[in-house]
């Protein structure tokens, strides 16, 4: 799903040898299938539509899955796949522990990401994924890591130049914008990162209507594989130009380029993975202003964990705000912001629609006496434990003041758990940190609905929109007045 749709399809599609050529024999072997399946059976039908619920009303299709079949744990078929979907705390255990659930073959079919073309976009290279979750941890050492804050603050600050003094806008284009720009600066190059109109088109390229169009085929199957040679197209150009040029920049695409990674890993990072943590970060970012605006008591208590902050670690108090909130260092970003550690956890609780996805790859497995055989795919929706209200009572309010939650296992999984855990969790806190601090200390803001008035109650989570658990389009807005502190 979301996160990972980037790494591990985006990497499988990337990463396959002579990828230009795979891609026009992609193209025509699409078109052929979309020829001689253009007239669906009734029982094609019927998985279809099973099809679209899956992608397109998940957790309505899930919660329906368990209503009508009376179980904690049920299957339907996926086209031709098995899909067993799990709930229940014994059920989370087996699957975040089982040896043979694998992630990245479980993402391959299920995320809907890019369409599987046997022999094309299959085959995905395990020896390579594992050297980009490497280059990922090198990217998250303190060095490099604390390198990104003044870059990140730079770009948060010109981007929130351009609100301008008053105005309104909705979080869910530019707070996702924002985090997208930011992403793109930590894992690729300033070359890329400076050019705005070529960052705008890879978040064109990568925004849900080119990326989850369901992959059985389809003209939207075909654009996406010609989106994914766009976006192949943009990295390599970017590659070529810094070994022309001959100059060393100390960026993530340097180091990936000083590592001897060949072309397709760098493309496979840095495509796969700001796929995979822009989708996630953006989500956050836009749900945590949201939330923020409609609970103004949480917004003074950021606020004032800020200027604290600030204060303690700036003395250059004539300096803008992002010149200032730079000289916070690291470590004080990681371990002295309770209230926005929290903010954090609590939106994730909440607004992060995830669900994990994994392939038995054998042997059979039985989970609570259910047979999982080896070659099945098992889902496991987070709404089973984030949205649980024996875990966390009237679970769509946002409550940051909650207790961990203690009497269950696992009762907070929203970083991953067992041996799948997050990968880029140290860099999209420091981002989540670090544009929402320049927002709090630069902006007042509230939610404001059509009418420009103050809603009665903020909009819900919208868990069926399994990429950004957007509310309907329009619904709220953003209305804001800068302080007179210069960004
Ligand atoms: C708020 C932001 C984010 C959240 C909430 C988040 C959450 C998660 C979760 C829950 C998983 C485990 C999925 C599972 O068990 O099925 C995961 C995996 C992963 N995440 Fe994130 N993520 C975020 C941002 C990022 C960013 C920014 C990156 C990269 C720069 C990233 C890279 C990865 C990778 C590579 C994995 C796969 C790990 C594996 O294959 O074992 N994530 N993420
Ligand atoms: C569907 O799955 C069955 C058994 O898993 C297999 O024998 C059959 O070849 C598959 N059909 C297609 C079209 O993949
Ligand atoms: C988790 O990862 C560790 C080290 O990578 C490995 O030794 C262990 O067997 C893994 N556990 C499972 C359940 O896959
Ligand atoms: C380049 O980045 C590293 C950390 O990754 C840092 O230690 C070093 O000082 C930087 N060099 C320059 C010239 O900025
Ligand atoms: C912005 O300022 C105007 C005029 O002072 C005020 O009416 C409005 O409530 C303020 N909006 C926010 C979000 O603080
Ligand atoms: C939200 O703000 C944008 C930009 O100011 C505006 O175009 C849009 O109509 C507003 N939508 C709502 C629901 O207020």
């Amino acid at each position: 799903m979301p996160y990972i749709i980037g790494l591990h399809s985006a990497a499988s599609a990337f990463l396959s040898a002579g990828f230009a050529t795979q891609f026009t024999v992609a193209i025509v072997i699409c078109l052929v299938i979309v020829l001689v399946t253009s007239k669906p059976s009734t029982s094609a039908g019927s998985s279809l539509s099973l099809h679209r619920s899956f992608f397109r009303q998940r957790y309505d299709f899930l919660n329906w899955g368990f209503q009508v079949t009376g179980e904690s744990i049920f299957q339907f078929k996926l086209m031709n796949n098995t899909v067993i979907v799990l709930s229940g705390s014994s059920a989370r255990q087996a699957f975040f522990y089982s040896k043979g659930f694998d992630l990245t073959e479980g993402f391959k079919i299920l995320s809907g990401a890019i369409p599987m073309v046997r022999g094309v976009t299959s085959g995905l290279q395990t020896k390579r994924i594992s050297t980009i979750h490497r280059r990922l941890a090198a990217v998250q050492k303190n060095a490099p890591l604390s390198e990104l804050i003044p870059a990140i603050l730079e770009d948060s600050r010109r981007m929130m130049e351009s609100y301008g003094a008053t105005g309104t806008f909705d979080p869910f284009d530019k707070t996702y914008e924002l985090i997208f720009q930011t992403t793109v600066r930590s894992l690729s190059s300033s070359e890329i990162s400076d050019d705005a109109v070529l960052v705008a088109r890879l978040k064109m390229f990568t925004t849900p209507a080119t990326v989850l169009a369901p992959w059985f085929p389809t003209l939207s199957m075909i654009k996406k594989l010609w989106a994914t040679k766009e976006i192949y197209d943009i990295v390599v150009r970017a590659i070529d130009s810094r070994e022309a040029s001959g100059i060393a920049r100390n960026d993530t695409l340097q180091m990936l380029m000083d590592s001897g990674d060949d072309k397709l890993v760098i493309v496979g990072f840095i495509m796969g993975l700001i796929v995979a943590g822009a989708r996630a970060t953006g989500t956050t970012a836009s749900w945590l202003i949201t939330f923020l605006g409609g609970h103004v008591d949480w917004q003074l208590k950021a606020k004032l964990e800020m200027e604290n902050l600030l204060a303690e670690h700036s003395d250059s108090t004539s300096a803008s705000l992002s010149c200032r909130l730079a000289e916070i260092p690291l470590e004080a970003w990681e371990s002295s912001t309770p209230i926005m550690d929290s903010l954090l956890r609590e939106t994730l609780r909440v607004a992060q629609p995830h669900t994990a996805m994994r392939r038995n790859l054998g042997p059979d497995v039985y989970i609570n006496d259910k047979l999982i055989p080896s070659g099945a795919y098992v889902v496991y929706p987070f709404s089973d434990v984030h949205l649980n209200p024996d875990i966390y009572p009237e679970p769509l309010r946002f409550d940051p003041s909650r207790k961990p939650a203690t009497k269950v296992d696992l009762g907070y999984v929203g970083w991953g758990v067992g041996n799948t855990t997050c990968l880029g969790t140290r860099l999209a806190k420091l981002e989540l940190k670090l544009t929402t601090a320049l927002f709090l200390l630069g902006f007042d803001w509230h939610v404001v609905d059509k009418t420009g008035g103050v809603p009665d109650s903020l909009p819900l989570p919208n868990w069926n929109d399994i990429l950004m658990c957007r509310p309907p389009p329009g619904s709220c807005n953003i209305s804001y007045n800068r302080t007179e502190l210069a960004l």
